[in-house]
């Protein structure tokens, strides 16, 4: 599913539909695209719906922010900063996170390579080429193990 956004009230407004899709057992999202594609920013929007606990800043140099929300911990991880060893640092948490009931976001998955479980849904998010406010926001649900997750999704950016 690929969701245009014009600026960023869609954007919002495509982050409230996707926490208000979530159910209580949370989710995995896995996040790629460019530097400034819109990662962060979509990710600021869920977690401004949530309500969380604590200020929301990019993780890009502490690696891992926590929050709590009434639904279930949330954890943002941007790994773009990881070096290989970095890496080895966090493992332990991003398996137990993918584990537990909660939502995880990870920017740069693509650094994390075989930790990153399978079932994940990944957000990837690009520029349009015509319109600097412009970007498109795809979902995709690799091994179909988030299809319920998807469809109320759909359902609610439609009305
Ligand atoms: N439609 C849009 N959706 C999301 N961000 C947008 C949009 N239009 C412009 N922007 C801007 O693009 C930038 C995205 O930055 P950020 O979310 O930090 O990117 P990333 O995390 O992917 O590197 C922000 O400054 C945001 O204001
Ligand atoms: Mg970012």
């Amino acid at each position: 599913m690929k969701i245009k956004t014009e600026n960023l009230q869609d954007t919002k407004n495509l982050a409230n539909a996707f926490a208000s899709s979530l159910c209580k057992k949370g989710l995995f999202v896995t996040l790629t695209g460019d530097i400034g594609a819109g990662k962060t920013q979509f990710i600021r929007y869920v977690l401004e719906f949530l309500k969380v606990d604590k200020k929301i800043t990019s993780p890009s140099f502490v690696i891992l922010n926590e929050y709590k929300c009434e639904l279930f911990p949330i954890y943002h991880f941007d790994l773009y900063r990881l070096e290989e060893k970095g890496l080895n640092s966090i493992i332990p948490e991003l398996r137990q996170y993918s584990k537990d009931n909660a939502l995880t976001f990870i920017e740069w998955a693509q650094f994390a390579h075989d930790e990153i479980p399978k079932s994940s849904l990944r957000i990837n998010v690009e520029y349009d080429e015509d319109n600097v406010d412009v970007r498109w926001f795809e979902f995709i649900d690799t091994e179909n193990k988030n299809e319920a997750f998807l469809k109320e999704l759909a359902k609610r950016i439609k009305s």
